[in-house]
């Protein structure tokens, strides 16, 4: 964001959505239009879209990074950038726990891959080396019912404290119309966007909020 001393990250997480050939109309409605600096945006489709999204994305020169949604390091560390890992859909559907998630961001930095790990609350320990942090509480993931900025930073504010230095995305319902509200707070380093970032002409809006 424009005036502030801080990245902003803008993370596309699509979860078990979109074919092949709707990950590459997004790319193409996306990459061309996204800025060429002052974000870091990251978009993280499903393993079977990864390699495609990949090659689009170098083709079209597109400053755009890719994520995956959980980590197999070795397959995957010459196609991603980012690991989502500990989203609450994992730790409540695949049983994934803070040990599981610590074990994955090890091999993530060993691998040179950004370990993102997503925290419920500022209770969530967080594995050593880890530096990008997503809080998302669960009642407001997929709900349409966002915490409240204030809320989030103030978390954000205390693992930052807890833990040294950090960068904490909010992620949970958050739109183009809201999302400005979350990266203005000091502590809010960008977004993490599930049900939003689907649309190429939502995700642009999302990041034309966070561009201003
Ligand atoms: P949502 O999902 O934006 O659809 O609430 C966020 C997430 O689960 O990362």
């Amino acid at each position: 964001m424009a005036g502030l001393d801080k990245n902003i990250w803008v993370i596309a997480n699509w979860k078990s959505n979109k074919t092949i050939k709707e990950a590459l109309e997004w790319i193409d409605c996306v990459g061309p239009k996204l800025p060429k600096q002052g974000l870091k945006v990251v978009v993280c489709p499903t393993f079977v879209c990864l390699e495609e999204v990949k090659k689009a994305i170098l083709v079209g020169n597109f400053p755009l990074m890719v994520g995956s949604q959980d980590l197999s390091p070795r397959i995957l560390k010459d196609v991603v950038d980012l690991a989502i890992l500990g989203h609450s859909e994992r730790r409540e559907n695949f049983a994934e726990t803070d040990a599981t998630v610590a074990a994955k961001a090890k091999q993530a930095l060993a691998h040179h891959i950004i370990p993102l790990v997503c925290v419920q609350s500022a209770d969530t320990p967080l594995p050593q080396g880890v530096n990008l942090i997503a809080y998302e509480p669960i009642f407001a993931i997929g709900t349409g019912n966002p915490d409240i900025p204030q809320n989030a930073s103030k978390v954000s504010a205390s693992l930052k404290n807890k833990y040294g230095h950090l960068e904490v995305l909010y992620g949970g319902s958050v739109t183009h119309t809201n999302v400005r509200s979350f990266v203005k707070q000091e502590n809010i380093n960008g977004v993490l966007v599930g049900k939003a970032s689907l649309e190429g002409e939502e995700f642009l809006a999302i990041v034309k909020e966070c561009s201003k």
